[in-house]
């Protein structure tokens, strides 16, 4: 540890004591004993900033160490599959909520809030909600589904992505700016104001939760422009939709830093609050929400991969650091980041390398960078230090 984290992670150290000897929970002594080898979580240096989150299907086959750094760092968890359609509700009539309920209710002993992932989606979704069904069939269907799962977790859920990924990629084609939809089941079944319903099911069921529209590559180009176009649609329509999911699959080849500063700021525009609900930061590899490994030197789960070398490492550090000051500065609108994943052995890109701990569960240098970013601003964030 340098000398100047060793004095920054001292300093938050002692507030943190203050705060707990103020009465607050007492898991940040925990912390210092721990995975994080005594040093304040995440979810503590950011926690007059906005929420820090992690992904997966916890706590079932985690490890002590694994749900340790969980309790450590992140006070939201978003399941990373378990409450997709395909898994949650793979037919008709037919609900698996073994995994589902062992998260809520391991997130609600531990006051770590949820994040659910998601209603409506074209992948991870069987095929059973559309076949043959006419238009008022396939909305009873969708709306069955919304209802029985957000009314389930009423209350215990704090906030849903209601629709993902429903703008289309390759934009470039485009004359106009338009929403530009992906062609997919969902609109081929009930055209474009399917998302309006899905909102507008999911705030029946649960008037309390926070309900966003979830995408990547939004931040940026003829998407991000669809982006608005669709949104704005969506709030003159009535829709309930409280914030924008920006995914936030990057790569220390593609930081969008100055796209991503004035995304949030538009949406802001609109009324809207932000998250960053999927970070990953890929080493040289490709950026996007695509699934497939993808090129660059291995993506998927497999493990393995080329190794980091310590540059790779820096230069990860130096993204992650410029990523959060921006979110940082946008604090105001900014909800939560959520890392896809918990260590580089728990990511679905882990041969990339995209995570703050490591596939041996530490702390990576991206890890200090982060907490750099939020008690020693660089004045010139649009720069590495
Ligand atoms: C990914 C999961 O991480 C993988 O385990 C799964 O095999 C495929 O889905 N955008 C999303 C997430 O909204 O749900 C995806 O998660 C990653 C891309």
């Amino acid at each position: 540890m340098s000398g100047r984290i060793a004095t920054v992670f001292g300093c938050v150290a002692l507030a943190c004591l203050s705060w707990t000897a103020r009465g607050g929970p007492d898991d940040v002594k925990k912390g210092e004993k721990s995975g994080n080898g005594g040093v304040p979580g995440l979810k503590d240096v950011y926690k007059d900033s906005f929420r820090i989150g992690t992904a997966g299907d916890l706590p079932r086959g985690y490890s002590d160490e694994e749900l340790g750094l969980v309790e450590e760092n992140f006070n939201v968890v978003t399941p990373e599959n378990c409450m997709k359609p395909g898994p949650i509700h793979p037919e008709e009539g037919t609900w698996r909520f073994e995994r589902p309920d062992a998260l809520v209710q391991w997130c609600l002993d531990r006051q770590i809030a949820v994040h659910g992932h998601t209603l409506v989606w074209h992948a991870q979704t069987n095929d059973w909600f559309f076949r043959d069904g006419d238009k008022a069939e396939v909305t009873r269907r969708l709306k069955e589904h919304i209802s029985t799962l957000v009314g389930r977790y009423k209350g215990k859920i704090r906030g849903w992505d209601v629709v993902n990924e429903a703008i289309g990629d390759g934009g470039n084609a485009q004359t106009s700016e338009t929403e530009h939809l992906r062609n997919s089941p969902w609109v081929r079944a009930l055209g474009p104001e399917f998302l309006t319903l899905a909102f507008k099911f999911a705030h029946e069921a649960d008037p309390d939760a926070r309900l966003y529209y979830n995408d990547y590559n939004i931040e940026a180009g003829p998407k991000h422009a669809s982006s608005l176009v669709l949104l704005k649609r969506l709030i003159k329509d009535g829709a309930p939709i409280h914030g924008v999911g920006i995914q936030g699959h990057w790569s220390t080849n593609n930081v969008p830093i100055e796209a991503i500063d004035r995304a949030i700021a538009d949406y802001a525009a609109l009324g809207l609050k932000v998250s960053i609900t999927e970070l990953d930061v890929t080493i040289r590899g490709t950026s996007g929400g695509q699934f497939g490994p993808g090129p660059g030197p291995g993506g998927g789960r497999a493990g393995g991969g080329t190794p980091p070398s310590e540059q790779d490492l820096k230069a990860q550090a130096d993204a992650y650091a410029r990523l959060f000051a921006v979110f940082n500065k946008h604090k105001d609108v900014v909800e939560r980041v959520t890392f896809w994943g918990l260590s580089d052995r728990r990511s679905w890109r882990s041969r990339q390398h995209p995570l703050i701990f490591d596939a041996n569960n530490r702390r990576k240098p991206a890890y200090d960078a982060i907490v750099e970013a939020k008690l020693h601003p660089n004045p010139d964030p649009s720069t590495p230090r």
